[in-house]
């Protein structure tokens, strides 16, 4: 039953619900769908039960998803919230917000306090991939089925969660892989590498970085000169990248940035240096942000590889199709594709963010 206030026609509301669950008989391992069940309940053979068209719009009080966003760190995070706050909208869901500021302690904090005011459904990006388990222990055992949204956790318990939205970030750090593998077939001696890693322990981090290398190695031309954490952000791509370019100078010929905006940061780092971004150092970025696609109609950046960040339409629906108690699959990865020099200008031109 939910745990909501139901206004006027309370007593028949309530009635009302407690057949609508026991016709539906599916509580997809979570809590038993709420009042805001749809038009049609699935039963558990497959077929739809049809359920009163007319009901009382008093008896479907949004649906309260709680929300534990990792940060404000890129173009590509803000555009994600944006995103997850129209679909909310659009689709009449009550969306309860909080920002992380890149801690996994206030994303605890924030998914313990959506326990307490029962919301309907906790959907989570996280911010590092471990530590997860024993705070989605407790939003199991308070019977709120949880959504994880962009980036992937570790935990051995698969069933802490009901789906992850995501992308497939092995598979971006791959394409960028096979880029740079064609891009450079003709170019002879040591290619040095530079990589600009995410933030530490995060998902994309590990998986972008691993794809690349999993798809360069035994190449014996490439030789990584430098590797290191600039939090995704343009400020430590611009650092990092100054150093990295102290540090080994003109033997940097290739950097891979796991992200746009420190792509964008090391590019200015690069003109500081005097050197050419996209000429003298290839580079290869992931996200599709419009100042990227920008740089990259410029030549400033010679690949990006697409991560879709707008994940809200799915994230919203399949919290309502858990609260129709429908069964989702676990995994959704969103469509994506690369954008080279040539479509570059086309592209940024139509780029929301
Ligand atoms: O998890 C997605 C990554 O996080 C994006 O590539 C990056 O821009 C963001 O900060």
């Amino acid at each position: 039953m939910n745990h909501r206030t139901i206004g006027v026609g309370s007593m028949i509301g309530a009635l009302f619900c407690a057949l609508l669950v026991i016709l539906s008989g599916c509580d997809n391992g979570q809590k038993s769908p709420a009042v805001s069940a749809p038009a049609v309940i699935p039963d558990r053979s497959g077929e739809l039960l049809s359920v009163a068209e007319d009901a009382d719009p008093v008896l479907t009080p949004p649906l309260v998803l709680g929300f534990s966003q990792l940060g404000t760190e890129s173009d590509w995070r803000l555009a994600n919230t944006e995103s997850i706050k129209e679909a909310a909208k659009e689709a009449g869901v009550e969306l309860r917000f909080e920002n992380a500021e890149q801690s996994q302690q206030k994303q605890i904090a924030a998914i313990r306090s959506f326990i307490e005011q029962k919301v309907d459904v906790i959907a989570i990006a996280p911010v590092i991939q471990s530590g997860w388990e024993p705070i989605l222990k407790e939003a199991k055992a308070a019977g709120i089925p949880v959504i994880i949204s962009d980036r992937s956790i570790d935990v051995a318990d698969s069933s802490l969660f009901v789906t992850f939205i995501g992308a497939d970030f092995y598979e971006e750090g791959r394409k960028a892989g096979k880029y740079l593998l064609d891009k450079t077939r003709d170019m002879t001696g040591t290619i040095g590498i530079a990589e600009l890693k995410g933030t530490e322990g995060s998902a994309p981090s590990i998986e972008r970085g691993k794809g690349f290398r999993d798809t360069i190695e035994g190449n014996s031309n490439f030789v990584y000169l430098e590797s290191d954490y600039a939090d995704f952000t343009f400020e430590q791509g611009k650092e990092t990248m100054r150093r990295f370019l102290r540090e080994k100078g003109k033997e940097i010929r290739v950097l891979f940035a796991h992200n746009d905006d420190m792509a964008l940061g090391a590019i200015e780092a690069i003109e500081e240096y005097g050197l050419r971004p996209g000429k003298d150092i290839v580079i290869i970025s992931v996200d599709g942000t419009r100042r990227a696609l920008e740089k990259l109609a410029e030549g400033k950046i010679n690949l990006v590889v697409e991560c879709n960040p707008l994940l809200g339409p799915n994230l919203i629906q399949a919290a309502t199709e858990i609260m129709q108690g429908r069964m989702l699959p676990k995994r959704i990865v969103p469509p994506e594709s690369v954008f080279t020099e040539q479509m570059a200008k086309r592209e940024a031109a139509k780029r929301k963010y």
